[in-house]
This record gives structure tokens, sequence and C-alpha cells, in this order.
């Protein structure tokens, strides 16, 4: 037999699906004597080069509550009839599935079609829509960088997307596309909530509207009686506005209200938001829309501000928000929320690209991402490489098609009572990663035979780039297993590594609402009681503790995972920790590992790279280190080969291995860069450098001040911190896991 290693990397790279179990135990009790949950990591849009979409419709069980798709399961030929993995109903085949035998198989009953894609175009195909809402309190080079990347983005949009642009500073304006010649916008104060009627009373999308004129500060709205037809005022397609809109964007001008010393620009971003909400859901609803914020500072007045406008009222801080001290927090955060919710239940999503070096209030608008499918992308400035690529990405291609996806609806169907539940999921991308946690509702004594086997199927609606709604099932089964019979089984069934993203989800998910450390409490007394139901070792003997090859590398990833920017929020700002956790709880697998425990590359001449610990003791002289944190690539240069660099060596014929070997990290870095979204941020520093924080606060401290002298010099670099290393930490673990008090 395979061993599990290899089942698990097969069905991964099949069905985007890793469970923490694969093995499932077969009551609720005998569940949670498990510690991690039954759960697993989806990846819905998964790219497979060799899953080519079917053209026809799915079929369905008649069961009216169940609605199951047909999928590789036990079919009676001589009857032409099905039964349904969920609810055990007997389904006919439909007419066009009379010629179907033994021999001659519909793609979705054949084994390798566990996840199988329908073209299901009904009726007309929607358009997709990008909305720009741009702030213009921007310095001027931050603007212009910005001008050239909305002009540059339109060229890469689909040129049948519709597009439209909403800019806001003091006011916002909507402007209008579809106008001969003179450019027309209609104007909103910034600080008068509206209500999603009055908003398309204002724009007109359901009577005669009132456009203002661009240019000068806006004066209070003006009559007039223009009338085109009402969604194309705003929304026009891309081969038809590019050359307006990209002189509208070149000749798009900084707030012109003025700021008075001491004060923040007055940014209307929750009027601006609740605008371009209200108007893609009076024109477009439930269509593939996207909202694409881009802002370079917190709001500061209206519905939605973050901040005053004094600049001596620091945005809020952590400090503030755990002395209940943030004074615009709760009802700022409520205010996003209604609007994500609205954009949701539309199919809308909202993407936030905030650039700026102090805070932008992401941590009360991320709901806007979050609840969305949006991105959320944090830079310095836009004129950075960081922005501008991240940015363009976002309109990558793949074999020609768009890697993203609208509308997105993802369904989940259990064995049982025809179990299903759904959630609108907006945008997806290839990468996005949901967590599902799964509860075994069997009691104790009446536990789900053995020998057979639970099906779960996830069927997930969609917009595709090319306009086509589509459904892609995938449909997964794994054993019952009797967790009393059968536990040495069931342990060998444990994926670590996704167990540890999942458990890692649920501590981001409680961090949200619990204080840091009880979160951290948490964790640890989850770990603790996996060693003590999988560790082999005798009562109160420490040292005779061991783990099985299964759940060897988890307690370190725990370790890791303790100290990581999702959990520890001291030294990063709540836009920051927003963003990280943003990120970690829509990665796959892959990337959430390197996110928990950074990957490190050494670089010599003794040798080609290799992967080293992420421990202080690989930090050495003559080696250069790339560390890969997934938010930044660091290229650090040991004490030896900074100064060699310093001397210039490397510009010398006769030293050009040395060359080559500064070179080495850099190529490898270019390759993480060329893939990865967000784009990380790339550090170079050196032994004493002001950026190697950046490695010494990732790596095991194990050589801290208390056993360094137990080290020789050259052995490695001493890192001055208090917290504890992994030897300690897993010697603190061992003695709980074994001792009979616990
Ligand atoms: C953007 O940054 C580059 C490099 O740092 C600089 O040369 C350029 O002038 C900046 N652009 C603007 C508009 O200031
Ligand atoms: C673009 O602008 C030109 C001149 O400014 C105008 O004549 C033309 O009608 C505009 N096109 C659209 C589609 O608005
Ligand atoms: C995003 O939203 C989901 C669902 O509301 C929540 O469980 C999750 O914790 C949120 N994640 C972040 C990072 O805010
Ligand atoms: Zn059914």
């Amino acid at each position: 037999m395979a061993t599990y290693q290899d089942f698990i990397q097969q069905n991964e790279e099949r069905d985007g699906v890793r469970f923490s179990w694969n093995l499932w135990p077969s009551s609720r009790l005998e569940a949670t004597r498990l510690v991690v949950p039954v759960s697993c990591l989806f990846t819905p849009l998964k790219e497979r080069s060799e899953l080519p979409p079917v053209q026809y419709e799915p079929v369905l069980c008649s069961r009216a509550n169940c609605r199951a798709v047909l999928n590789p399961i036990q079919v009676d030929f001589k009857a032409k009839i099905w039964a349904c993995n969920f609810c055990f109903q007997r389904n006919p085949f439909p007419p066009t599935y009379h010629g179907i035998s033994e021999v001659n198989q519909p793609a979705e009953l054949m084994p390798q079609f566990s996840t199988i894609e329908y073209i299901v175009q009904r009726g007309p195909p929607s358009p997709l829509v990008f909305l720009y809402v741009v702030d213009t309190c921007l310095e001027e080079e931050d603007l212009q960088a910005l001008r050239e990347s909305l002009q540059m983005s339109l060229i890469l949009l689909p040129p049948n997307a519709l597009v439209g642009l909403i800019t806001f500073g003091r006011m916002v304006q909507v402007h209008e596309l579809s106008c001969e010649g003179i450019a027309k916008s209609y104007v909103f104060r910034g600080t008068k909530e509206l209500n999603p009627k009055q908003i398309q009373e204002m724009l007109g999308l359901t009577k005669p509207a009132t456009p203002g004129q661009q240019g000068r500060p806006p004066a209070p709205q003006e009559e007039t009686s223009f009338s085109l037809p009402s969604t194309l005022r705003f929304l026009q397609p891309v081969h038809k506005v590019d050359t307006n809109l990209t002189d509208l964007l070149g000749e798009l001008q900084r707030d012109p209200w003025p700021v008075a010393q001491g004060k923040r620009p007055l940014r209307s971003t929750g009027i601006a938001l609740s605008i371009a909400v209200g108007l893609l859901e009076g024109t477009f609803p439930n269509t593939g829309a996207r909202i694409m914020l881009f802002t370079g500072g917190p709001p500061s007045q209206g519905p939605g501000m973050v901040v005053g406008d004094e600049l001596k009222t620091p945005i809020r801080s952590w400090h503030d928000i755990q002395k209940d001290n943030a004074r615009h927090l709760k009802k700022a955060t409520k205010y996003y929320e209604g609007l994500a919710t609205r954009a949701a239940e539309n199919g809308h999503s909202i993407d936030i690209y905030a650039c700026a070096l102090d805070q932008t209030g992401l941590l009360e608008m991320k709901c806007c991402s979050n609840l969305t499918g949006g991105h959320i992308v944090m830079g310095d400035s836009f004129n950075t490489s960081l922005f501008k690529q991240t940015f363009q990405r976002v309109f990558s291609k793949e074999n020609g098609e768009f890697r993203m996806a609208f509308g997105g609806t993802l369904e989940v169907k259990e064995m049982g009572i025809g179990g299903t539940t759904q959630w609108k999921v907006c945008s997806l991308t290839p990468s996005t990663t949901l967590a599902l946690y799964f509860e075994i509702m069997n009691q104790h004594n009446a536990p789900i035979p053995q020998g057979g086997r639970g099906a779960i199927q996830f069927v997930t609606q969609y917009q595709h780039a090319s306009m086509q709604r589509r459904i892609r099932v995938t449909t997964v089964a794994r054993s019952w297993a009797d967790a009393q019979s059968q536990i040495q089984h069931i342990e060998s069934s444990f994926d670590q590594e996704a167990s540890a993203v999942l458990m890692a989800r649920l501590g981001v998910f409680k961090a949200e609402s619990e204080e840091g450390p009880d979160v951290l409490r948490w964790l640890d007394r989850q770990l603790i009681r996996l060693c003590q139901k999988f560790g082999q070792f005798n009562k109160d003997d420490p040292n005779s503790f061991r783990l099985s090859e299964s759940l060897s590398l988890y307690p370190q990833f725990m370790f890791h995972l303790r100290r990581s920017p999702f959990l520890q929020v001291f030294n990063n700002s709540p836009d920051e920790s927003s963003y990280y956790r943003h990120h970690f709880v829509r990665q796959d697998l892959t990337q959430s590992l390197i996110m928990i425990q950074p990957i490190l590359y050494s670089y010599s001449f003794y040798g080609p790279p290799e992967p080293v610990l992420l421990d202080s003791s690989s930090i050495l002289p003559d080696r250069i280190l790339l560390m890969d944190t997934f938010f930044q690539l660091v290229i650090y240069h040991g004490e030896t080969i900074a100064q060699w660099r310093k001397a210039g060596y490397q510009d010398m014929p006769e030293y050009e291995n040395f060359k080559q070997l500064l070179q080495a990290p850099l190529d490898d870095a270019l390759e993480i860069l060329r893939l990865r979204f967000p784009m990380p941020r790339y550090i170079d520093t050196e032994h004493g450098g002001s950026q190697a924080r950046f490695l010494l606060s990732k790596v095991n401290p194990s050589q801290t001040h208390n056993n360094l002298y137990a080290w020789g010099q050259e052995s490695g670099a001493p890192i001055l911190t208090d917290d504890v290393s992994l030897q300690v930490f897993m010697d603190h673990l061992k003695k709980l896991a074994v001792s009979s008090s616990a």
C-alpha cells in the first residue's frame, strides 16, 4: 500500500483537499478525544491543467433537500439508476444518459474526475465590472505613481469588462464616462450618510439626475436634464473608454481643499465606498464585480471615520484598543461591516490597496475584503515595486485566462440527513484556500459502523473570468475507523502539516476576539492534550517521551506559530496585524506553512545551497542566508561575507566565484518574487545591520546569553531575546505531557 504521504499528496493534487485526519473517528466523543478536529483545507479553484471542463449540466440527486451532484459511485448500469452518496436516494439517470454502460461512462463517473468542472451558461453572459475608488489626498509622488498604475491596468483588463471611476477627498466624485467631450462628475458630501435608494436617485439610476462640474471645489448639485441608459453613465466597456479614461486618470488632481497646519486631509473613504457599493447594487446585482479602493491614509470624516483630522491625536494603537480607548473603532468597524455584507449579498468584492507610512484604518476596513473575498495589499507608498507589481499581478493570466473568479458560492454536502451548508465567497483566485471544520454527530453508543466510507461534496459555483458560469464539484471520501481498536491507524493517518494550519486558523480566529495570552494558553493546552493522547512515555519520565513520525514535526510548528505575527501583536500596529492575519487565513497549505515557520536557505563555498534549520546556529560568518517569511524576503550576509563584499572582491576578476556566490540568493529570491502574491518586502542586510532584526526575530534563539558560553564563538550568532528556545519549549512540553497530575 502507498504511504499516507503519497495518499495525502495525490489527494491534494487531484482535489485540492487536505484533511487533518484521513481516517475518521466514528462518534462525536471519539472525535473530541483526537484533539485536532476533523477538518480540512480546501482550495476550490486549484489550477489543474488536466481538467478540461465539460460542457453540460451536472446531474443532481432528485431529493429536494439534497441535490448532490452525481459523482464516482456505484451505479446500476442495467437499471440506469444511481444511489446518492449523501441521502441514499435512488435516482434514475436523465434520458441523455441512456447510452451509458460499464465501458461507456460519462466523465463524472470516472475516479480521476472526483473533481470535475461544468460550464453551465444560461442566458447571455453578464459582464465583469471593475470600479476604481481613488483617494486624491495623496502626495504628488504617490498620486503620480498611482495614475500610471491605473492607466496601465486599463490595458490589462478584459476589453469587454465595464470600468468606472470614483475619486474622493473631502468630497466624493462619481465620474461620468460617456458624456461627449466634457468630463462630468456627480459630487457628494463626504459627511452625510445616504441610504442605497438616495444614492441611486442622486446618480439618476432611478430617475434623471444632477451632474456637477469637475476641476474646482465642487458647487452644490445643479439641475440638469441628462438622460442616458442609466447604468452606462458610470460604467463603460474598457475598449470604448480606455483613451478617454486614460486622459481622465492622467489629469487627476490632488484634492483641491486646503489642509491647515496640524491637520490631516479630510478623507471621505466611508462615503466613497458606500456610493461604490450602492452604484453596483443598483446596476449589476449578482454579477461579478470588484470595487478597488486605493487609499493613502485613514478615513478622517463622516461615517466610517477612523481618526479625527487633528494630527496631534494619533490613530489608535494596540495599547489604546486594550485600554478601550479607541474612540471610533467599534462604530467604524460596524459601518464597514454593513457595506461588506451588502456587497457580499450581491456577489461583489472589495479590494483595498493601502499605501502609506502610517496606518490607514485596515483594522476597521478589513471586513470589506474579508467578507467579499477581496485582496488587501499594504505598502509604504504607491511608488514602490511592491505596490506596482502586486497590482499588476491581480490581472495576471495563466494559459490566457485571468486568475480570478467572481461571485462565487461554496456549498458543502455531507453524509447524514442530506446535510448541506452554503457560503458566499464572492471573489476567488486559484490559491484561495478555505478551512472547514466538521462535526461527527453520532453518539458514542451508536457509532457509525466501521468499514464504511464517509463522503463530502464541495460544490463551487462561480463566474469565470471568461464570463461563463461554471460549477466545480469535488467529491471526497474517507473511511470510518473505530478509535478504540484502530487508534494506531488513525494516528498514522494524521496530516501534521494540514493540522498545524487548521489549528493555527482557529487560533487566529480566536485572537480576533480574545486576549492574546488566552489564545496562547488555549493552543498550549491543545498541544499538551495531543501529546498525552499520542505520545509514548512512562508516567512522570519526560526523557521517555516519543512521538511517532506522523506527529513529530507538529510541536515545532506550534512553537513557531506562538511566536508569529498572527498571534503576537507586540511590535506590529493593528493595521499590520490585520494585514498578516488576512493573508494567513486565505493562502494554501504551502504558503501557510512558510508563514508559520519561515524557510531558511544557506549559501556557501562548500556546496550547493541547502535548507538549514530556522535556528540561530545557522547564522555563520561565511554564509549567506535567504529567509522567506512569505511577507518578507531577507538576504543576510554573514560577517566575513559582508567584509569581503565591502572590500569589493566581487568586482575583481580573480574572485569570480565570490561574485557568483553573492548572486545565487538574489536569483533564488527573484524566482520567489516572480510568483508570490502579494509581492514580499525585499530586505538586503548583513551581520550587524539594522535590518538584521528581521532575521533575528524569526530564528529559534537556541543560543541566548544563558547558554552562549556552551557554544564555540564561530558556531553561530547569539540572539538577544527573552524568548524561550525550541529546546526549552520542548522540555516543558514533555514534562507536562507525561505528568500524572496534568
Ligand atoms: C518614484 O520612485 C523612483 C525611484 O525611487 C523615483 O526615481 C521617481 O522619481 C519617483 N516618482 C515620482 C513621481 O516621484
Ligand atoms: C472621448 O473624448 C472625446 C473628446 O474629448 C469625445 O469626443 C468622445 O465622445 C469621448 N468618447 C466617449 C466614449 O466618451
Ligand atoms: C474573516 O472573516 C471570517 C468570517 O467572518 C472570520 O472567521 C475570520 O476570522 C476573519 N479573518 C480575519 C483575518 O479577519
Ligand atoms: Zn441525495
